[in-house]
């Protein structure tokens, strides 16, 4: 065995990672979030369901009641769209609630490929292009880069709101340890070195082999903030000033999420008075500074941090929660949020959260393989089928159900319904109904 350095030390914020990243999401689409296509997927199901999309679109309502009918359709700006899962969702949803005609989606992902995977899957099939959404390259932390498929520059105006599920833990940052107060230099920094041992040399790898080798060694060296990026002086007081203000904890490890700061500044500043900013992302772990999928690295994120930054930087007002599952924060474009908001928020997310209800069942449903316990998986199916919307996933189970329970003809008819939105080939239906054709005697017992 080899090892061979792919780079040596370096400040968390240089390290190739973040080529790595971009490379990994820009070159692979929406196949990331594939379990047939990627040996280690990007998650999206905690975010992109219809649960998420339909407490968004509550808070959407409660904030636009009292908007005069010419502010209709209201622009909705998704960011770091993945595979359209959350558009699809959000769409089918306002379908739905009879607020369809009431929105325009544009969405939006820094990976054109995303983009025209979700068109060649036809995945908005049943809504129009240019009518109910429009697919925009963009990088969040760049609004001016922001273009058309054809390349043509694109430009946000009264964006009334903003999701972002899952982006800000990607987006480069600085890792920092605080340090006792007698230093100079407040904090140390995370500097790590990358290195693959093989045998063959990673030059000859194909991408996927490579990102799998990868290997870090981690170091805490320094931060001198006199020498760091621009970007990383500008939110830097703040940053400090908040950790003095909180009194963190020496040796803790600090997330000084400076791209995030800037990316929420400038979409804050394409969003109308009274608009929002809707952000879901990785909530605090506790044994990980950094993980990843793929190729791709992620983060958690500190909603306190975003918090202060909106109040003390921007002056704006934001309300926020932490479950196991995520970390939310609502920015809203006011000094004051309304209490229709905040009201909206805590229905949706403090008493009586349907995304976790839909969580929950999903885990239990994945324990059901005998058709002894078949009474009590049903009524669990049924509601299922309600909190999930139109949703491969949905059918699969029904399927499933069914083919354990020996009715292969309706197990079947389920299968070929699941097929037909199984737009990402998330699950290898072909292969199910193929060993559902041959099998003679009884179910197998395949876990999907
Ligand atoms: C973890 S996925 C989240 C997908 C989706 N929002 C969800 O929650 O299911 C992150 C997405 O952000 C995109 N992305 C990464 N960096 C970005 C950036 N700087 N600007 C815009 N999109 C970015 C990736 O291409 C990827 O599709």
């Amino acid at each position: 065995m080899t090892v061979h350095i792919i780079q040596d030390f370096v400040p968390y914020n240089e390290s190739v990672i973040w080529d790595i990243t971009e490379k990994y999401y820009k070159e692979n689409g929406i196949d990331v979030f594939s379990k047939m296509e990627a040996e280690d997927i990007v998650p999206y199901e905690s975010t992109s369901n219809y649960q998420s999309a339909k407490a968004y679109l509550e808070m959407l309502i409660a904030n636009s009641k009292d908007l005069p009918e010419e502010s209709f359709p209201l622009k909705l700006l998704d960011c770091g769209a993945g595979n359209g899962y959350f558009a699809y969702n959000l769409l089918h949803c306002a379908k739905e609630m009879n607020f369809l005609e009431k929105i325009y989606l544009i969405v939006t992902d820094f990976a054109k490929e995303n983009l025209l995977g979700m068109k060649r899957k036809k995945i908005l099939k049943g809504f129009e292009e240019f009518k109910n959404y429009e697919l925009v390259e963009l990088d969040v932390s760049n609004l001016a880069s922001a273009k058309t498929l054809e390349g043509e520059p694109y430009k946000f105006e009264n964006i009334h709101a903003v999701s972002m599920n899952y982006l800000l833990d990607l987006l480069p940052l600085t890792i920092l340890t605080k340090k006792n107060s007698m230093f100079k230099e407040k904090f140390d920094q995370l500097y790590l070195k990358t290195y693959i041992e093989s045998k063959e040399d990673p030059n000859d790898m194909d991408f996927k082999t490579y990102c799998k080798a990868l290997k870090h060694d981690l170091d805490w060296r320094p931060y001198k903030i006199d020498t760091e990026s621009d970007f990383e002086k500008k939110y830097y007081d703040f940053f400090l000033n908040f950790h003095e203000k909180n009194k963190t904890i020496v040796g803790r490890q600090l997330f000084f999420t400076y791209f995030s700061f800037l990316s929420i500044d400038s979409l804050m500043q394409v969003i109308s008075d009274g608009g929002f900013l809707y952000i879901a992302d990785i909530p605090p772990r506790k044994y990980e500074i950094f993980k990843s999928f793929g190729g791709s690295i992620s983060h958690e994120i500190d909603v306190d941090v975003l918090a202060a930054f909106a109040k003390d930087i921007l002056g704006y007002d934001s309300v926020g929660l932490v479950d196991d599952i995520l970390s939310r924060i609502i920015i809203s474009k006011s000094k004051t949020i309304t209490p229709e908001l905040t009201d909206a928020f805590s229905k949706v997310f403090v008493e009586n959260n349907m995304v976790n209800r839909l969580a929950d069942i999903r885990l239990a449903l994945g324990s059901f393989h005998h058709k002894e316990a078949s009474d009590i998986f049903l009524p669990l199916l049924d509601e299922f089928e309600k909190l999930a919307g139109p949703s491969a996933e949905v059918s699969l189970r029904r399927g499933y159900y069914y083919r354990v329970n020996g009715d292969f003809k309706k197990a079947k008819e389920h299968y070929e319904k699941a097929k037909k939105l199984d737009f990402i080939n998330d699950y290898d239906v072909d292969a199910i109904l193929w060993k559902l054709n041959h099998e003679q005697k009884g179910p197998e017992l395949t876990v999907f």
